[in-house]
């Protein structure tokens, strides 16, 4: 069987810096509040002229050149987003017009935060079958546009962020290098602790209209922090250790583990359960905020840029939101 490995990653961001100063001009909250809970200082809003697949569509040219390969070598596409462009098609589709790779299949995942590890394990599987050569994984998010940015959404809105992530999955050129395996886990009884009601079949637009309007909570995403906090401190290590033990390897074999970066506090208490070093994880919360499913393959280009991701590295991704779901994987890069 192939083993698959991460030939190219790249990222984008939207130009425009939003920083805590900048909400507290439009929302009741401040600088110091969010650096303490969150560590975020800033994150990046679109301008109108950007979308979830114009951001992905960066970040794929950016993959594809770090992986250098044409990207008519592309044939097949794994886009994992929580904001698409449209309710319906899925933006894969998009991309691979904007992309203009002819009639290759186009996947899209809803998975959330864990949307790009469960994206990189569905393409590990075509990988090690040998049904596709060379795919391109995406996450990518544009939240800005449907945050309740008064005092209400506060505890919502100061968190997230836009930006896009985008990696090109193909065969190892050795079995000792790739993937080494993918654990996926949901447990939906949880589901509406972080969601997004309406609009969708349970809150049509027309019924938005007709009702509450602008008014009904149920248009902005929803969260209930403390819960959520509590049981990504608990999977985060689980998921991690389970991927570790699976391949036989403890904590202190880990290079770098790169987190969903959901929280500054959640990356550093997993940090501490799990026994590892400043220089075994990587956060760039500070800069991004939470950008959901984007948020691991812009946190995996930044560090292979600055240096930290080397052929042969113990890279681990792990991933907790909503769903709940939560997943992991082991790379030997
Ligand atoms: O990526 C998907 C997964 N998501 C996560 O993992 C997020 C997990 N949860 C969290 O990160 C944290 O729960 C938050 C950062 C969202 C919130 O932090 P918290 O320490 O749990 O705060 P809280 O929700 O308990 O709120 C504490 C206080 C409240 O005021 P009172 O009731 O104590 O008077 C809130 O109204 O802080 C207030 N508050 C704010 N104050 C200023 C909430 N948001 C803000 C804000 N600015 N932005």
């Amino acid at each position: 069987m192939n083993s698959a490995i991460i030939k190219g990653i790249g990222y984008y961001v939207p130009k425009n810096v939003v920083t805590n100063e900048d909400l507290s001009k439009i929302m009741d909250t401040s600088d110091e509040w969010i650096t303490e809970r969150t560590g975020i200082k800033e994150r990046r809003w679109i301008n109108n002229d950007e979308s979830t697949s114009s951001m992905a569509l960066e970040a794929s040219k950016n993959a594809i050149q770090d992986a250098d390969i044409e990207k008519s070598a592309i044939d097949f596409i794994i886009f994992a987003t929580l904001s698409p462009d449209y309710y319906f098609p899925g933006p894969g589709v998009t991309l691979q017009k904007e992309l203009g790779l002819d009639t290759i299949g186009a996947l899209d995942v809803r998975n959330q935060c864990s949307g790009f590890v469960y994206a990189l394990s569905i393409a590990d599987q075509y990988i090690k079958t040998g049904m596709y050569q060379n795919i391109l994984v995406v996450g990518s998010e544009y939240h800005s546009g449907g945050l309740d940015k008064t005092t209400k959404g506060r505890g919502v809105s100061v968190i997230f962020g836009d930006g896009a992530g985008a990696a090109i999955v193909s065969k190892s050129p050795s079995k000792e290098r790739g993937i080494l395996s993918t654990h996926l886990h949901a447990q939906g009884e949880h589901a509406e602790e972080l969601t997004l009601i309406g609009p969708s079949t349970r809150r049509w637009v027309p019924q938005i209209i007709d009702g509450a309007g602008k008014d009904d909570d149920a248009i902005y995403p929803y969260m209930n922090g403390t819960f959520v906090f509590k049981h990504a401190v608990t999977r985060f290590p689980e998921v991690i250790n389970e991927a570790l033990k699976k391949n036989d390897l403890n904590a202190e074999d880990i290079d770098l583990l790169i987190p969903h970066q959901a929280n500054l506090r959640i990356s550093q208490f997993v940090q501490k359960k799990m026994g590892l070093t400043d220089s075994q994880v990587f956060n760039n919360i500070q800069k991004y905020g939470n950008t959901t499913a984007a948020s691991i393959p812009i946190a995996l280009a930044e560090a292979k840029q600055a240096g930290l991701v080397s052929q042969g590295d113990l890279i681990c991704l792990a991933a907790f939101g909503s769903g709940f779901t939560w997943a992991s994987a082991l790379i030997r890069w």
